[in-house]
């Protein structure tokens, strides 16, 4: 009877989890720890063990990933690379130069790749016409969380510009909130930058400096004018918050101490996984005088590569998972972000979710969909340190100039070029 029921057991598990071909392992880099972040990658390792495959977790905490890319380059100096790792941007293409990347070609076009992903971000997924790494979602950077019982308690508006944020600002303050939560780490300053610029400088212009590096409009009169109003944004955040992890900033606005929190929609995950529902107990709404612009980041996957065949084999299972409609529904829900693919059933989805997509749609059409500074879209690594070392210490310095802080910026992204 057991034998049986062990045999009955067993066709089940082979109707409907069988590996098409050999069982193999892949070690995954990534650096999705906090809450909702957890939760999201918990979906793809499930998958991929579903397929007979075994996953080999690899996470470096540390939001914004620079821990991680830390360890990754020490583990690929010394011959020793995962067989896959969350990378993105330019990256993609600094990784691909230097030869450690393998093509993924074939899984694309089995998958369709390029007839469901719009060419924006497929663009950046390939090196030299082959794809060398797998999109896993769209996040929206220039969000602000709300928590509006503390807006309704100080008889706050909603702001939608950087004059609106002040004024709520002051209120808040004067009641004893924080107005705005934050965590002093380089990422986040440079979070809280860029939608700062987005909103002084337009997306023309953003793209001008970011983008193209220009010189002019890096040390311009507006660049001043981004890094005054930076300033001031200052004032509304807290003295612990050196240090701080942008979940625990979150939490702060979930708990009810902080009234807002600039951040990209990977938030909306903490959120979620602490029970809350958008439009109810937080809203999301975009960053002061926003929106009409969408600041993207796209994360993503590579694979190294191996000599293994049934590591090879579990490699193509998980760049195919990733794109599945299946794992894009369930992975995007949980991490806040909107699916990478354009066929998508969007029903289960929430308001936030809803609005990011028409705005994603929108911004593309109307040119004010702009790459994320802070998250490795807009510009190399190398200029992207120059700018973070900038940004960092002008908001850390109560006696910075923003005239100077210009110049400096210009600059610095100069030497990186
Ligand atoms: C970003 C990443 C997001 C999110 C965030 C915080 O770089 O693209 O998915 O996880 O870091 O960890």
């Amino acid at each position: 009877m057991k034998f049986h029921n062990t045999l009955l057991a067993l066709s089940f598990l082979s109707i409907s989890f069988i590996p098409s071909t050999r069982a193999g392992e892949v070690e995954v880099l990534h650096w999705w720890t906090s809450g909702g972040e957890a939760k999201s990658i918990a979906v793809l390792t499930e998958m991929l063990e579903q397929q007979g495959h075994s996953w080999k977790d690899f996470a470096v905490a540390g939001g914004g990933g620079e821990s991680a890319m830390t360890v990754l380059k020490t583990r690929a100096v010394s011959g020793n690379p995962p067989s896959a790792a969350q990378i993105k941007g330019h990256d993609i293409q600094e990784w691909a130069g230097l030869g450690f990347l393998t093509s993924l070609n074939d899984v694309a076009k089995q998958g369709g790749w390029d007839e469901v992903v719009p060419p924006m971000v497929t663009n950046v997924m390939k090196w030299n016409g082959q794809y060398v790494a797998v999109p896993v979602n769209v996040h929206r950077v220039n969000w602000l969380w709300v928590n509006p019982a503390i807006l309704a308690k100080v008889d706050a508006k909603v702001p939608t510009t950087l004059d609106e944020f002040f004024v709520a600002g002051d209120k808040i303050k004067a009641a004893g909130y924080v107005p705005l939560a934050h965590g002093g780490q380089p990422w986040q300053d440079a979070t809280v930058f860029e939608t700062v610029a987005l909103s002084v400088l337009g997306s023309q212009d953003y793209v001008k400096a970011f983008v193209e590096l220009d010189m002019a409009v890096l040390a311009g009169d507006k660049m001043v004018d981004v890094f005054s109003q930076f300033k001031k944004v200052h004032d509304y955040i807290d003295v612990n918050s050196p240090g701080r992890d942008w979940n625990v900033a979150t939490s702060m606005v979930i708990n009810g101490e902080a009234a807002m929190q600039i951040m990209g929609d990977w938030a909306k995950g903490e959120f979620t996984a602490a029970g809350k529902v958008a439009g109810k107990d937080y809203l999301c709404v975009a960053t002061p005088g926003t929106a009409d612009q969408f600041i993207h980041n796209v994360d993503s996957f590579v694979f190294f590569e191996l000599t293994d065949a049934d590591n090879k084999q579990a490699q193509k299972a998980l760049a195919a998972t990733i794109i599945d409609p299946k794992f894009q529904e369930v992975f995007n829900l949980n991490k806040g972000s909107i699916p990478v693919r354009t066929d998508m059933n969007m029903s289960k989805f929430d308001q936030c979710a809803l609005d990011s997509m028409a705005a994603f749609k929108a911004t593309a059409k109307s040119n004010n969909l702009v790459p994320s500074i802070a998250h490795g879209m807009s510009t190399t690594s190398y200029a992207q340190g120059a700018i973070f070392d900038v940004v960092t210490s002008f908001f850390n310095d109560p006696k910075a100039d923003p005239k100077q802080a210009a110049q400096k910026l210009a600059k610095a992204v100069k030497a990186a070029m």
